[in-house]
């Protein structure tokens, strides 16, 4: 069985009315279910956090270090500025995907860096909720390989 933490950032419970011009119509319930049936196709165990404090992410991360075979990320804003959420990944060493609902280059250029991606196995965006679906399969992919 492989287990993978599933980890989004702030502001990421609010999406079904946060900004859907932006992020679309989905709760993070939907998402969540969508990945959850996806993964029991494929036999793997996932485990989901939301949360929009830094210190519980790297807490999540940390204690996905005896448990997890990898991580699907959604930092939210974290992203471009948390060097603290950049470390804890990279002291883990799980492999790390992100993932983000929109097209963090096609917006304000404050979103266009993330310091989390030369942590992490790839990034995958813009693509709505299908992001989490399409890094989960790649990360999927990617252990498969090792
Ligand atoms: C986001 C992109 C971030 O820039 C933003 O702060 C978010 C959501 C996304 O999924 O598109 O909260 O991570």
């Amino acid at each position: 069985m492989t287990n993978i933490l599933v980890l989004h950032g702030p502001n990421l419970n609010l999406l079904g009315t946060r900004q859907p011009e932006v992020y679309g119509k989905m709760t993070l319930d939907s998402i969540n279910q969508e990945l959850t049936k996806f993964a029991k196709q494929q036999n793997v165990d996932l485990r989901i956090q939301q949360s929009n404090h830094e210190g519980d992410l790297i807490d999540a991360i940390h204690v996905g270090r005896n448990w997890a075979d990898g991580i699907l990320f959604n930092p939210g804003a974290f992203t471009h500025y948390s060097y603290a959420l950049r470390d804890a990944i990279a002291s883990v060493a799980l492999p790390t995907v992100e993932a983000h609902l929109s097209n963090i280059h096609a917006r304000e250029e404050f979103r266009h860096n993330s310091v989390i991606a030369p942590v992490c196995v790839g990034q995958i965006c813009g693509f709505g909720w299908h992001s989490y679906l399409w890094g989960l399969q790649a990360l999927l992919q990617h252990l498969a390989k090792k």
